[in-house]
């Protein structure tokens, strides 16, 4: 598969093999979309704009196109003309889900021009195109698609200012590639590796890291126990961009698990392993919309931290019943060692929150399961210990195109689900049929709790891995966040 790249010209895209229209429906009918481009590829697309019908996904149909149209194929993908409050009108779940298909079986160079229906929707188009062409791919024949050009237009003409969005597009695709490669490729070492490499032409960014034993020098002894047992060392990476002038620091955090078997709590029912490679979707997010943040200037401190580890079986597992010490200084008794990633979290949030007093704390995370039935596939669960911050994260996912909901905060809801008589909490809830994604959240709260650092908890298990592949999803969500305070 191919990076996209953005053109401001509609010449470089009157020349492809195979040309994507990309509009909603009444904005097709009007026939503004391909103003500028040859009177076969126009007339063409109103007629496949009649059989590519939307529906909440979108419509798409594709035809050749008689010789010296330009293209000698066309598509058409037709949006809906509406959407609820809680879709983006970006429509940047409908362009990936149609695109996506016409992606995996093009030849050749690739055109998309999307048609904006208002260009502060330019960012989320973006996005929704550049996840279309995910690029891990270990097929033995090469992929026939040779390379992919996007250009954006609306009612003042083509995009022109296409650099925050070509970042943000391959910063979608790194996180997309990271999250695509299995454990044996993407151990916790080339994890890190990938994270040094993605930012070392970065200005202002430093990396540091702690490893294996050194975790419970730090106090880390959370992160340190999921993965102590695995062949590659657990670890947490640090990114720190620090601009000149910054006078506020934001700290991101992401669960960085390369594979999570359960540990000695086995995922053995069913296929429930199955997939878990995506485990570590949320630093692959956090380190895709870091690099994003620092390729194009982000005005303040950014820290990165990202929780490494693999939750494998081995002599040395953490076990149910042990007790860690904590980061944050609290006491946890294991009550099920598949309940690892917010152990994972506590730690890194505490490290954070109190050796760099950040205003904010931005934490992602493929959490739990349960995810999925509170809020979807396709929308992140989101716990924030604030409205306003609550409303931001709400407004940045329709924003972005990356959707999301609100799931409970109420530390008095649920701070009962982790009672233990012999420690100060357990890591697993005793009841799952109460708000257990919320509760996930808090758990990771009730380590920064005493700190006072605004926390915003984003649960991707669902959006940030669909139909086995990945999406990049959750690089929108937090460079919106973040941009919408500068
Ligand atoms: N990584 C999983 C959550 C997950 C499930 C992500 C499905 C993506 C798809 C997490 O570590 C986990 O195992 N969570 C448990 C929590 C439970 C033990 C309280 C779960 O969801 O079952
Ligand atoms: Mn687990
Ligand atoms: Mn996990």
């Amino acid at each position: 598969m191919s990076q996209v790249q953005i053109t401001a010209s509609l010449q470089d895209l009157a020349a492809v093999e195979h040309l994507v229209v990309v509009a909603r429906s009444a904005d097709l009918a009007k026939g503004w979309a391909t103003e500028g481009l040859s009177d076969p590829v126009r007339s063409w697309t109103t007629r496949l704009a009649e059989d590519a019908r939307p529906g909440r996904t979108g419509g798409s149909a594709t035809s050749l196109l008689p010789d010296g149209a330009g293209p000698g194929r066309l598509s058409v993908i037709a949006l809906d003309d509406t959407v609820t409050h809680h879709v983006s009108d970006t429509r940047c779940e409908e362009i990936w889900y149609q695109l996506r298909g016409i992606a995996s079986s093009a030849k050749g160079q690739l055109g998309v021009l999307v048609a904006l229906a208002d260009a502060d929707h330019a960012f989320g188009a973006t996005l929704g195109v550049a996840r279309s062409f995910p690029l891990y791919n270990r097929k033995s024949k090469p992929s026939k698609l040779t390379g992919v050009t996007l250009g954006l237009r609306h009612s003042g003409g083509l995009v022109q200012d296409v650099e925050a969005l070509k970042a943000a597009a391959d910063a979608i695709q790194l996180t997309q590639r990271v999250v695509d490669m299995p454990p044996a490729e993407l151990d916790t070492e080339t994890f890190e590796q990938e994270a040094r490499d993605a930012v070392a032409s970065l200005a202002h960014v430093r990396v540091q890291s702690i490893v294996g034993d050194a975790l419970l020098d730090e106090g880390l002894g959370g992160l340190h126990a999921v993965g102590r047992t695995a062949m590659k060392a657990p670890r947490l990476v640090l990114l720190d961009y620090q601009p000149p002038g910054a006078t506020d620091t934001i700290a991101l955090v992401g669960k960085g698990l390369v594979y999570d078997t359960g540990g000695l709590s086995l995922k053995i029912v069913g296929d429930r392993m199955l997939t878990m490679k995506c485990d570590m979707g949320g630093a692959g997010a956090v380190l895709g919309a870091f690099v994003t943040l620092a390729q194009t200037g982000y005005p303040q401190r950014v820290i990165a931290a990202l929780g490494m580890a693999e939750n494998a079986i081995g002599p040395n597992s953490y076990r149910p019943d042990d007790v860690l010490a904590m980061h944050s200084g609290k006491t946890v008794e294991i009550n099920n060692t598949d309940a690892e990633g917010r152990l994972a979290l506590a730690d890194a949030a505490s490290y954070v929150a109190r050796n760099y007093a950040p205003s904010l704390l931005v934490e992602a995370a493929t959490l739990t399961g349960a995810q999925l039935m509170a809020t979807g596939k396709g929308h992140a669960g989101i716990v924030a210990t604030n409205p306003e911050l609550e409303q931001a994260a709400l407004n940045a996912g329709l924003a972005s195109g990356d959707h999301c909901l609100a799931m409970l905060w109420s530390p008095a809801h649920l701070r009962a689900e982790f009672k233990s008589k012999v420690a100060d909490m357990r890591n697993s809830v005793a009841d799952r049929m109460n708000a257990s994604s919320a509760a996930a959240g808090f758990f990771v709260f009730s380590h920064i709790e005493d700190t006072g650092v605004p926390f915003l908890h984003i649960d991707l298990a669902g959006p940030s891995f669909r139909d086995n592949r990945a999406t990049g999803y959750g690089v929108g969500l937090i460079t919106t966040v973040l941009r919408q305070r500068v």
